[in-house]
């Protein structure tokens, strides 16, 4: 048994097996309907529960599909109809639940919940989303990259905007898959220092360049995400959108990357926000496969967790 917390507390080596089983899997099922089993039923048996605290769309559909078609069940619980969102501890919560499932993804705000849950739950515990990481997300982007142009390790990674949730995961990826990743946005929105000290420890080139033109130049890889993120206030917003306005992902930015760089977004994106709807449509985009492999990598996540 084990949790799939955050990408740096899981070894590289599992979580390039994590890749590599995804990229099996999604193989296995070309053109298969997507409610279609699996060949194998690694999951057969098992029941999934699935909390979320925080709106979803790809996270909540990619992992109920993911583990029906590894022949498990799923619920999905939303934090405010359970007792957990009317005073009941994560504590008891995970107790209660681990008498119940095989396996709990959860989607919440603070991370202390999480680790929490995962402390007392004596089933493993995925991260689905926190306000500091989306591990899930970032384990989906590698593959994505990978399918499309080989090897992640070595190339430039350049991240516009709002040093997120997101960024962070991708800062731990950096460190893990060996990549070099370049922070453009305004100081107050840089990613927590933690972050990029882990990915530095691990021996990779983290750039912070104000300067937007500067950073894409010689890109592998731009990303972006949303300006103001799920936990983030709505009085943020126009603060945000000043802050960030020159970091907006566009057609002449990645003109400064590499000819063959792809574009990435989580999604869901505001189009002309962070990112032109040009770009977004773009030769350079891959976000619907990035999407599509949230399914793939993360059927790897969990069969990992449950060692199946
Ligand atoms: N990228 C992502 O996590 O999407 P959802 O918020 O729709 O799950």
């Amino acid at each position: 048994m084990q949790n799939f917390l955050d990408i740096h507390q899981t070894s590289a080596v599992d979580l390039r097996k994590m890749i590599n089983s995804a990229h099996t899997m999604k193989q296995a099922r070309k053109g298969l309907l997507k409610g279609t089993p699996d060949p194998d039923q690694p999951l057969a048996g098992a029941m999934v529960a699935l909390i979320f605290e925080k709106p979803s769309t790809r996270t909540r559909v990619s992992f109920d599909v993911g583990v029906r078609q590894m022949g498990g069940q799923t619920m999905v619980l939303s934090g405010k109809e359970m007792q957990l969102g009317h005073g009941e501890t994560i504590a008891d919560t995970a107790r209660v639940l681990s008498r119940y499932v095989d396996l709990i993804m959860i989607r919440t705000f603070e991370e202390a919940t999480l680790l929490e849950m995962a402390d007392y739950a004596t089933v493993p515990v995925i991260n689905g989303l926190t306000n500091r990481t989306h591990p899930c997300q970032i384990m989906a982007d590698v593959m994505t990259y990978e399918e499309h142009r080989g090897p992640i390790t070595g190339k430039k990674v350049v991240w516009a905007g709002d040093g997120n949730n997101v960024s962070a995961s991708f800062l731990h990826a950096a460190g893990q898959f060996g990549f070099d990743f370049t922070f453009t946005g305004p100081q107050p929105l840089d990613p927590e220092p933690a972050f990029i000290a882990f990915a530095r420890a691990k021996g990779v080139k983290i750039n912070v360049e104000r300067n937007p033109e500067v950073a894409f130049e010689g890109a592998d890889l731009v990303v972006t995400d949303t300006w103001v993120s799920m936990h983030d206030a709505e009085s943020a917003k126009e603060r945000r959108h000043n802050q960030l306005r020159g970091y907006q992902v566009t057609e002449t930015l990645m003109a400064r990357a590499k000819p063959d760089a792809l574009f990435m977004h989580c999604l869901p994106a505001h189009r002309n926000d962070e990112v032109t709807s040009a770009v977004m449509d773009g030769a350079h985009s891959v976000v619907f496969d990035e999407a599509e492999n949230r399914l793939h990598a993360q059927k790897a996540i969990m069969r990992w967790c449950l060692g199946v």
